[in-house]
């Protein structure tokens, strides 16, 4: 093959005064490069001997930031031949493209501030699609199981009350009704320790983890995420300044302890120890507990993502970490997107009482509040009853829909994915064999119409072992079965075909 000649990389800005590590900055320069079309798929990159010289950094930090875009799936590296970028990008940047408007893609020839550049260069995974979710994708309840008709007539009467309540400007805290309901319902089915004045409400969670890292955070200021965690959170705390570093999880959740030896001083730990984002594990007491008292000891906060709690199956649900925290530490995060409609973009928070004032306030300068009508008919679906209706019937759908699931795997897929049964969520993780790339599989899984995101995307670094994410919540039991037998071809037909190429994972 013709090599392509080993061309410097135009425009990689290294600002050795800023507080963002090297690492990260030349990381996301290259990634901007690729993300912009200015690093083709199948462009070949620097020696990183070469790039290090000429950006002025030491090699370690150009072979780091190499490894993690390698990691992520932007980089192929093969002995002989030099570094490339892939030919196909992560699936989760396609989507980004396919769904961005030409005019918020990083080339678009306006100048985009630093802040705008990080935004827009994010690889989060865009959720919405046209039509019905294919089998697996994740985060997707079963929105043709709610109760339209009950919501209707409840907005109907709403509007036709003609309130000035629900037709002016708001309380940027939310509805009060609505923060009355959600403080008893919090109470009683997760042990949290609040009153009406601590709820706030927020256009989604996404928006709760934007306006706290704004409000807590400056630039630079050191974030804990978990590791594999959400990426949500992790690009939302990146893109406010932060400075985000990986919380080890492993069978018994997050462990603190892993991170002690780090002399930086931290701000915030992001977790999810109910039902952890996305392995699936529940935090143990001891973990708990150790974490609390980790961030007494630091004056740092912990932001609790209870984000699928609702839906536990076999044991009864979990006390969140907030009802166990005496020092007023905790923030707790709930939202509707998986017990209502996604689209409605309702969540809310459990704030400590002094940090209520100042949230009200900066979400009064940011955005004015949550839309009141909608606050208005989920404050009545709540209060009359509807939601516990609600979440009683889809949890008994959304067990059967993972019995299913298993089942099939368990038939189809024997040798090729590992599932096992979970208490709780909307989604598994289906480990592959060791040595087997997720990435590979992923892709190969699209090839036959399945959606499978791998597991190595919600990383920091390599996984020990491959996995592919597999929601449920939105598929009949028939599009689980039809959906595991198109995986089981893909798998198959990839691994008689290529046995070396497409599946195994590439040594760096
Ligand atoms: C870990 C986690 N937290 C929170 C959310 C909910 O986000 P939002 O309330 O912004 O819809 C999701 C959605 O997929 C998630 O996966």
């Amino acid at each position: 093959m013709k090599r392509a000649p080993n061309v410097a990389v135009a425009g990689i800005a290294i600002d050795c005064g800023s507080p963002q590590p090297l690492v990260e900055q030349l990381y996301g320069s290259l990634r901007e490069a690729i993300l912009s079309g200015q690093l083709r798929p199948g462009a070949r990159l620097p020696a990183t001997r070469v790039l290090a010289q000429e950006i002025g950094v030491s090699r370690n930090t150009a072979v780091s930031a190499f490894e993690q875009l390698a990691m992520e799936g932007y980089l192929n590296a093969r002995i002989g031949s030099g570094t490339r970028v892939a030919s196909s990008l992560p699936d989760e940047l396609l989507s980004v493209r396919a769904h961005c408007e030409p005019r918020c893609t990083v080339n678009s020839g306006i100048r985009l501030s630093q802040r705008g550049r990080d935004l827009a260069s994010s690889p989060v995974r865009i959720l919405s699609v046209p039509g019905r979710p294919r089998p697996f994708a994740s985060g997707h309840p079963d929105v043709t199981e709610f109760p339209l008709n009950i919501w209707s007539t409840l907005a109907a009467r709403r509007w036709r009350s003609g309130s000035r309540d629900l037709l002016t400007y708001g309380d940027p805290a939310g509805y009060r009704p609505l923060r009355e309901a959600i403080a008893d319902y919090v109470r009683t089915a997760r042990a949290v320790r609040c009153e009406t004045e601590q709820i706030v409400i927020v256009s989604g969670s996404q928006q709760a983890i934007d306006l706290l890292a704004r409000l807590l955070l400056d630039s630079g200021d050191v974030v804990l995420v978990e590791d594999p965690g959400y990426l949500g959170a992790r690009f939302a705390f990146r893109a406010a300044g932060a400075c985000v570093i990986p919380l080890p999880v492993d069978d018994e959740g997050a462990d603190i302890n892993d991170v002690r030896h780090n002399r930086r001083r931290i701000r915030l730990a992001f977790v999810t120890p109910s039902h952890q984002y996305p392995l699936g594990v529940t935090m143990t007491l001891q973990r708990r507990l150790a974490l609390l008292e980790w961030a007494r000891q630091q004056d740092a906060f912990i932001l609790e993502d209870d984000y699928d709690s609702d839906y536990r199956y076999r044991a009864r649900p979990l006390p969140s970490l907030q009802g166990l925290d005496n020092a007023r530490r905790v923030i707790y995060m709930g939202s509707f997107s998986k017990t209502i409609l996604p689209s409605l973009r309702l969540g809310f928070l459990v704030l400590p009482g002094n940090l209520v004032e100042p949230f009200r306030r900066a979400r009064a300068v940011l955005d004015g509040h949550s839309p009141t009508p909608y606050q208005a008919v989920l404050a009545d679906f709540i209060v009359e009853g509807h939601f516990a209706r609600h979440i009683r019937r889809m949890r008994s759908l959304y067990e059967e829909r993972q019995s299913a699931l298993v089942e099939a795997v368990h038939r189809d897929l024997n040798g090729l994915l590992e599932v096992s049964r979970s208490d709780g969520g909307m989604h598994l993780v289906g480990w592959l064999p060791p040595g087997i790339s997720d990435r590979g599989a992923s892709r190969v899984a699209e090839t036959h119409d399945v959606y499978a995101s791998p597991l190595s995307a919600c990383a920091f670094g390599r996984l020990k072992r491959g996995g592919l994410l597999l929601g449920f919540a939105a598929f009949s039991p028939r599009h689980i079965h039809e959906g595991v037998r198109r995986l089981a071809a893909a798998l198959e037909g990839a691994k008689k075909r290529k046995p070396r190429n497409a599946l195994t994972v590439q040594p760096y």
